[in-house]
């Protein structure tokens, strides 16, 4: 019904629009196509709401967004895009909500572990760590298949075991020439909490406890524990192939010592991720990395000849390139203030 009274009012804006002699018509134009990437969105996401005055209340916010995404993107100074996904219905507190943490406090050189282990993994081709990172060659996990397909944490605020999983998956492929496998999330999210580790589930928790909590009591695999998007009871199963990481190495926290580790195995990293809703391609650059609010974690998988940061996201693959980003270089929203991996 609602879609039937969107098709004739476009016709009748179409119709007006074209006869218009003027180019004052532009903001129609931009109404109209507004309104079929609306739909087109709608079909492709197969989105169906409850009723027309919801539709109603989403399109409004879709329209807004969609504004501030083309607003963004006939500015060619930005270094990066914005499009649409699977979150263009949300309005930024929502998104907030349900994507990221609540911030935690940024704390430079979190425990100044030592990442110096020995890189032994015969599967590894970034076994010689460069001299200094203005020399460092780019590099890219992904080239060597050490990292599994990007997942999508859904409406939870659950990135902190993606990140961790995404780290445990990586780390036990390269270092013990494991086949990559994919880990539970779902067993982070349901048990790191009761088994003395902090977390708080959906609304965030920290993958360095994660890690610890998996060095206690092992990580099955994700087909043993699979994904359902909410905490629930932990459930303990004797009889899962579980695998037990060794060792946490909390990061000293600077590029350089992020780029020497990562010649290693991929890290978790903690971000500031309000901004990141609309990003789609490109450098992001639009922190205010003096200032940040550190309410996400992601998996680093490299960067790029000129630094820049390639992260792997747990939003799905609609979400930006294919479901990672790549951030400016440095310490770009708090990138390099509590990163994090195994050593063994
Ligand atoms: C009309 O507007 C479009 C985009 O806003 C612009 O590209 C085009 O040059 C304009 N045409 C005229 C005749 O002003
Ligand atoms: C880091 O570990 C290595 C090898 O285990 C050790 O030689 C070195 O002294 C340690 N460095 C720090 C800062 O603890
Ligand atoms: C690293 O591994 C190499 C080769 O196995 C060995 O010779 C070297 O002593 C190791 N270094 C450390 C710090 O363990
Ligand atoms: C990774 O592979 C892509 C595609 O083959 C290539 O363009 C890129 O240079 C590679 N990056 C690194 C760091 O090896
Ligand atoms: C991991 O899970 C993804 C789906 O989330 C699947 O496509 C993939 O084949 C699985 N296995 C590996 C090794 O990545
Ligand atoms: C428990 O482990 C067995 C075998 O490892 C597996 O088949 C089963 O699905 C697991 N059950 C749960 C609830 O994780």
């Amino acid at each position: 019904m609602p879609s039937k009274i969107l098709t004739l009012f476009t016709l009748f804006i179409l119709g007006f629009a074209c006869c218009q002699q003027s180019n004052s018509s532009g903001s129609v134009t931009d109404l109209v196509n507004a309104l079929t990437t609306y739909n087109l969105w709608k079909k492709t996401h197969n989105v169906k709401y409850e009723d027309s005055s919801i539709e109603a209340y989403r399109k409004a916010i879709f329209l807004d967004n969609h504004n501030k995404i083309i607003e963004h993107n006939s500015d060619p100074s930005h270094s990066y895009t914005l499009g649409h996904n699977h979150l263009s219905d949300m309005t930024h507190e929502e998104f907030s909500l349900y994507q990221l943490n609540p911030a935690r406090t940024a704390s430079k050189s979190s425990k100044g572990g030592n990442n110096s282990g020995n890189s032994s993994g015969s599967s590894n081709p970034y076994v010689d760590p460069p001299i200094t990172t203005k020399n460092a060659p780019p590099m890219d996990w992904r080239n060597a298949s050490a990292i599994t397909p990007v997942k999508q944490q859904g409406k939870c605020g659950s990135c902190w075991t993606f990140a961790s999983t995404a780290v445990l998956e990586s780390f036990s492929f390269i270092k013990n020439g494991a086949p990559l496998t994919n880990f539970s999330e779902q067993q982070i999210l349901d048990c790191v909490y009761g088994s003395g580790y902090y977390s708080n589930g959906c609304n965030g928790g920290f993958g360095s406890e994660a890690l610890n909590y998996a060095i206690q009591n092992g990580i099955a695999p994700l087909s043993q524990y699979p994904y359902v998007g909410k905490q629930q009871g932990c459930k303990y199963n004797s009889t899962s192939n579980r695998y037990y990481p060794k060792q946490v190495s909390y990061i000293i926290a600077t590029p350089y010592n992020m780029i020497k580790a990562l010649w290693k195995a991929p890290i978790g990293v903690v971000v500031d991720a309000t901004k990141w809703q609309f990003y789609r391609s490109g450098v992001f650059n639009s922190c205010d990395n003096n200032n940040v609010n550190l309410n996400h974690e992601v998996l680093l998988v490299g960067y790029d000849a000129n630094h820049n940061w390639i992260i792997k996201n747990s939003w799905g693959v609609g979400w930006g390139q294919q479901g990672y980003i790549t951030l400016a270089a440095g310490d770009s929203c708090g990138i390099a203030d509590q990163p994090y991996g195994l050593s063994a």
